[in-house]
């Protein structure tokens, strides 16, 4: 195909040369030709942002770019059309991105734990200077949820979005799973491997899958979740113990982000939404997405069930993701950024966590004595709680462990059975309790 004579190049000033900037530079030279043809000129990266311009790199930088320690030099250089921004964290990273936009250009980032606690005002800026500011690349690494939510989402209304949102706490999880890998080295590869981030616990105590699910809340519901309520929890404290005992009942565990509608007590709908570990039966392909693979499941009043999966992080994964928004700002996209035609979304109603349902699975260690199943039963019975299934363990020194599968009760009345129990001094160890799916 001949593409229109005297056509400029699309210029990008890219932003970080890690795992993600190394991919992206890998793929403009491996895709140039597709790239050029697709976006109907060439893509080309003029300069990039390090922190340390000396460094040993597995990438180098394409031949006519030049590596940087000076941001302005991507932001006021007006030969520049866009920021690709792939060096994450929040300061210099927002800082980056505003003076971008305050410069004219158009913003390609992976950065959702800024978007996600800190981006409305950035998408609000974007927006009132008609400016691209695109996040593929943000959420669920390859898997392209985000321009599905805006655009080929739009004629349905979402009730439910749930899925594996963190590449690396999924990786763990499958090694310790097969017994492959412990916790720890099985982090320490993921970290090789290149899908953590810079600072881990963002990863296992479950930040990173919060940041993306804020993100896929505004898409599916347009409304502004605010960051620091949404509760959250992660992977730390998941015991081999507990996922063999999961395996024993059908369920492996995962760790979960969703957000549904949820009927609330003024007639009105309110999101229930958190990012939690969960025991999920191995029936729902969930159960088996394994490693670095994210999946997404969403229900829709039109479409009825949608199932996405792919991997959720790593180099080429994630900067296909960014250089397909790039194409898109190269072609002259629409910022249509928060896929709602007003950037100032309103607050989300929330449902307070302790008013959600769900079955629990309860892991109880006891003394080993008459009548301490009574009264485990009736500190649940109090709370109105009714036990599906149950196993006893042989333990050591005369200390047991008990587990229960409840039917649906809420996360209130589980949290106040468990406090009878301690106050009833029935429990030798802190109770260990997850959601069921
Ligand atoms: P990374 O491997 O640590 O690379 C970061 C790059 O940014 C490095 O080249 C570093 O320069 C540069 N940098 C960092 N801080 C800087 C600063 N203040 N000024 C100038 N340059 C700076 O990180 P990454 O894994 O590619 O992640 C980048 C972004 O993508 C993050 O927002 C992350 O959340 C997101 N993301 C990552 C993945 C993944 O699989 N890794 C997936 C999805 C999204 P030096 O090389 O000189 O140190
Ligand atoms: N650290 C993230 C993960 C990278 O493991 O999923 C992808 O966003």
């Amino acid at each position: 195909m001949n593409l229109p004579r005297g056509q400029k190049p699309f210029v990008v000033g890219l932003a970080g040369l890690g795992t993600v900037g190394g991919g992206l530079v890998r793929l403009l030279e491996e895709n140039a030709e597709l790239t050029r043809l697709r976006a109907g000129r060439d893509i080309v990266v003029k300069r990039i942002l390090v922190r340390d311009a000396a460094k040993a790199r597995e990438v180098s930088p394409p031949a006519d770019a030049e590596l940087t320690t000076d941001a302005a030099a991507l932001t006021d250089d007006p030969e520049i059309d866009a920021l690709a921004e792939l060096i994450g964290g929040i300061d210099q990273a927002r800082a980056l991105i505003d003076r971008a936009l305050d410069k004219g250009k158009h913003v390609v980032t992976a950065n959702k734990a800024l978007l996600a606690e800190d981006g409305l005002a950035l998408f609000k800026k974007a927006e009132n200077n008609n400016l691209v500011l695109r996040c593929e690349a943000a959420v669920a690494g390859a898997i392209p949820i985000v321009q599905t939510m805006k655009e080929s989402l739009t004629g349905n209304r979402v009730t439910s979005l749930l899925g594996i949102l963190n590449g690396t706490s999924n990786y763990i999880l499958s090694e310790m799973t097969t017994g492959n890998l412990d916790f720890d080295t099985a982090l320490k590869q993921a970290q090789e491997l290149g899908y953590a981030e810079a600072d881990p616990s963002l990863d296992i105590d479950g930040h990173d899958a919060a940041h993306k699910l804020i993100l896929l809340i505004r898409l599916a519901h347009g409304v502004d979740y605010p960051y620091a309520t949404l509760p959250v929890s992660g992977i730390r404290g998941i015991s081999v113990m507990d996922i063999r005992l999961a395996e024993e009942f059908g369920y492996h565990i995962k760790l979960i982000g969703r957000v549904r509608e949820v009927a609330d007590t003024r007639g009105g709908m309110s999101l229930e939404a958190g990012v939690f570990p969960a025991l999920v039966h191995n029936r729902y392909l969930l159960a088996r997405v394994n490693g670095v693979y994210n999946a997404i499941r969403v229900e829709a009043n039109a479409a009825g069930s949608l199932f996405f999966h792919g991997r959720g992080a790593g180099a080429l994964p994630t900067a296909g993701a960014a250089l397909s928004d790039l194409v898109a700002a190269a072609r002259g996209a629409p910022a249509d950024n928060t896929g709602f035609a007003r950037p100032d979304l309103p607050q989300a109603a929330v449902l307070p966590w302790e008013d959600g349902r769900s079955s629990f699975y309860v892991r109880l260690t006891v003394r080993d004595r008459p009548g301490v199943l009574r009264d485990l039963a009736g500190a649940m019975a109090a709370e109105e709680i009714s036990v599906a299934q149950m196993i006893q363990k042989s333990g050591e020194g005369g200390i047991v462990p008990l587990v229960f599968m409840t039917h649906e009760t809420t996360t209130r009345a589980m949290n106040k059975s468990l406090e009878r129990m301690r106050d009833a001094g029935l429990l030798t160890e802190p109770a260990v309790c997850h959601r069921v799916l």
